[in-house]
């Protein structure tokens, strides 16, 4: 009947309107170990109506249950807050982190409540935003960075544990950057470095969610940078290096030195003669042949008598001796 349409029409309208808005751009943050439920007022900034909100939550299975200190250890009906902190600190612990939860939430004013807002279901260990290592400490030893880091949050590790994985290059970007990892240690050994240089590096922490086998990809913490020491091998080649070159110089210089001798023989002679003891007369004598010997002799006898002694030393063929004596 059209009046009873009407009729209906008209109570649809009625109830819209006695209907509050529902609140807006409602957001899951699942961070490290964080749950929070975030949303806005349905209502503009300015509006001072009392409006009040209520989260619920459920499992997998089950019916739907209020947030309230007793079910979960944090108040999350009728509150005024624009978020629902379920790990706020020293309060709750949140939801177990292999839980399958699914949140709703609503508006309230008075008598009047809005429709409930249903979130997409979340599981900690597979929805969580995993934040960088939460301290890591980088040791330069000989040719090699030592990493230590330590996880960004705890975890049960009968659950769930974390891989480490480095991205280093060397500085200034002299190299393709590289990857060590992903490893379950805590501590991380880039070795095969040069000494002496700088090498900067990011570490990840990626969480392995043991009995799903899933993982979850980390953020990269901040970069920093680092300079090896030189390593044992590289002291050693040092080593090595010098007196190999000291023995290469020298054998180079013996080498030139007897290139020289050889070619450069009688220069080299006259440069390294013992002073001759040669009298003045027989140097003459052996740089001017001509003169006669014996008369050079004679002038000198004339003059000193007493250097027959001196005389007697110079080695002259047996003939001629005899016959100056
Ligand atoms: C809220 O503020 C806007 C301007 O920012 C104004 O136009 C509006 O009338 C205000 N509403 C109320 C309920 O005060
Ligand atoms: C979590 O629960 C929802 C239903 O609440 C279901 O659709 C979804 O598949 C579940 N996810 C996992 C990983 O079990
Ligand atoms: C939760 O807190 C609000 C105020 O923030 C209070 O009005 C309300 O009664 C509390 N609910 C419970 C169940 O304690
Ligand atoms: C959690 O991850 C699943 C996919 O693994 C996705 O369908 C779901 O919407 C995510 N939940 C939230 C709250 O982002
Ligand atoms: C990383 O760098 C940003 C900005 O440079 C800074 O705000 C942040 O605190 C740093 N994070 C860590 C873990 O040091």
């Amino acid at each position: 009947h059209p009046v009873l349409q009407v009729w209906r029409h008209l109570l649809k309208m009625c109830d819209s309107l006695s209907q509050l808005a529902a609140p807006r751009h409602p957001k899951i943050r699942l961070y490290n170990l964080e749950q929070v439920l975030s949303w806005e007022s349905p209502f503009p900034v300015n509006d001072t109506r009392p409006v009040v909100y209520s989260v619920q939550y459920k499992y997998i299975v089950g019916e739907w249950h209020d947030v309230t200190v007793k079910s979960i250890g944090v108040n999350c009906t009728q509150i005024t807050a624009t978020e629902c902190d379920f790990t706020a600190a020293g309060l709750s612990k949140g939801f177990l982190l292999r839980f399958n939860v699914t949140l709703r939430l609503r508006a309230e004013l008075g008598e009047l409540v809005s429709a409930w807002v249903t979130m997409p279901w979340f599981l900690h260990y597979r929805n969580v935003t995993v934040g960088p290592p939460k301290h890591i400490m980088v040791t330069p030893r000989e040719g090699t960075l030592v990493i230590a880091v330590s996880p960004p949050f705890e975890v049960d590790t009968s659950e769930a544990t974390f891989l480490y994985t480095v991205h280093y290059e060397e500085k200034p970007g002299m190299q393709q950057a590289r990857v060590k990892g992903p490893l379950q240690s805590n501590f991380i050994l880039l070795d095969n470095l040069k000494p002496f240089r700088i090498y900067c590096l990011q570490v990840e922490a990626q969480l392995f969610w043991n009995t799903q086998r899933i993982i979850r990809p980390g953020q990269l913490s901040n970069t920093s940078c680092y300079e090896t020491t030189a390593d044992a091998y590289a002291k050693q080649q040092q080593v090595i290096g010098i007196s190999v070159g000291t023995l290469l110089s020298l054998l180079l210089l013996a080498g030139a030195c007897f290139f020289l001798v050889l070619k450069y023989g009688s220069v080299v002679k006259y440069l390294f003669r013992t002073p001759p003891s040669i009298p003045a007369q027989i140097e003459e004598y052996l740089k001017d042949p001509v003169q006669p010997i014996l008369e050079a002799l004679d002038k000198d006898i004339s003059q000193k008598d007493d250097t027959w002694n001196s005389v007697s030393i110079i080695s002259f063929p047996e003939k001629e001796r005899e016959d100056v004596l």
